[in-house]
């Protein structure tokens, strides 16, 4: 190889653009696959390769010459030697087809990126900033008899109103490990998110009054039931009483509330994807997933065709 008149070789400009291709086509994927580490990845080859390219196209304007191959500096050289024996002496500093190609590149960037910076940062921005976490109060650990299944009617957030009234299934299993034990279950379907009933007598069948908390979160109603399993009126999806499928098209478990005692009262905290259980009540060993969407598998290889996680309350 000569020895370069501008210090070393570098790599040629046609790098830049290629690397910069590598990484957009890595942001889009990430996106699919995985918007937080992936996605980071390929934004950042995208920006280092984009600034390299930027920095090469944009050289000559800044009057040092972009690093090119021997051979094209040759002609470069050739051509420009012609060039000056043929220009008159006052030729201008910048040529006009110049300044005309960067004025159009520029402001072609500035509108692309106008347009698709939001709607990147709509799309790419939710799972960055995560969800306001609701805690809700059920009321005191009192209210919830040992073995006793309630379903609760609550709002994790009474200033959202109606909204976000949610249903959960609720037993508390007793003490375990010095710490109280409750089984937490969502109400809606692992299918396609319909409301899920409680297979069993409720409390006017049973009885038994239905209970009314007023707490933080406004009025809890909590009935009891005595549930042989959980049913869902929508497509014959069954669970029995830890949540486990046992019929129709759900594909996993039915979803957990995590819990915290605060001040003897039950807080509900977030919830929670299950494949699914083993055991029962406290005893039982719960294979905990993050939240996923309805539908969507969360183990097996059939994970991998339900990437995208909406964002959830
Ligand atoms: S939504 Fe529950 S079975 Fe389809």
């Amino acid at each position: 190889m000569e020895p370069s008149e501008h210090g070393p070789v570098g790599p040629s400009p046609t790098l830049w653009p290629a690397g910069f291709a590598v990484g957009i086509a890595v942001l889009l994927v990430g996106l699919i696959v995985d918007p937080m580490v992936i996605s980071s990845i390929g934004a950042v080859i995208a920006i280092v390769f984009g600034a390299l390219w930027v920095r090469d196209a944009t050289s000559e304007l800044r009057g040092r010459p972009a690093p090119v191959e021997p051979e094209t500096r040759e002609l470069r050289a050739a051509a420009a030697a012609a060039a000056a024996a043929e220009a008159p002496p006052s030729a201008p500093r910048f040529a006009r087809s110049k300044f005309l190609e960067f004025s159009t590149l520029g402001l072609g960037g500035v509108i692309g990126g106008l347009v698709t910076v939001p709607i990147a940062g709509f799309a790419i921005l939710p799972p960055f900033l995560g969800q306001k976490r609701h805690e809700t109060d059920l009321g005191p650990l009192t209210a919830f008899p040992e073995g006793k299944w309630f379903i609760a009617t609550f709002m994790t957030d009474p200033k959202e109103g109606e909204v976000s009234r949610r249903t959960a299934f609720v037993r508390n299993n007793g003490v375990a490990n010095n710490v109280p034990s409750f089984t937490i279950i969502s109400n809606r379907c692992a299918h396609l998110g319909c409301p899920v009933q409680a297979n069993g007598p409720t409390g006017a069948i049973l009885g038994e009054p239905n209970v009314v908390e007023h707490t933080a979160n406004g009025q809890i109603l909590l009935r009891p039931v005595v549930p042989a399993g959980f049913g869902c009126p929508c497509h014959g999806g069954q669970y029995d009483t830890e949540g486990n499928r046992t019929a129709g098209p759900p594909v996993r478990a039915l979803d957990r509330y995590s819990f915290d005692i605060k001040n003897g009262h039950v807080i509900l905290l977030s919830t929670f994807s299950v494949s699914h259980v083993d055991g029962i009540g406290a005893q039982a060993k719960i294979f905990k997933y993050k939240q996923a969407g309805p539908g969507e598998h969360v183990d097996g290889p059939e994970q991998w065709l339900y990437p995208l996680q909406p964002p959830h309350h």
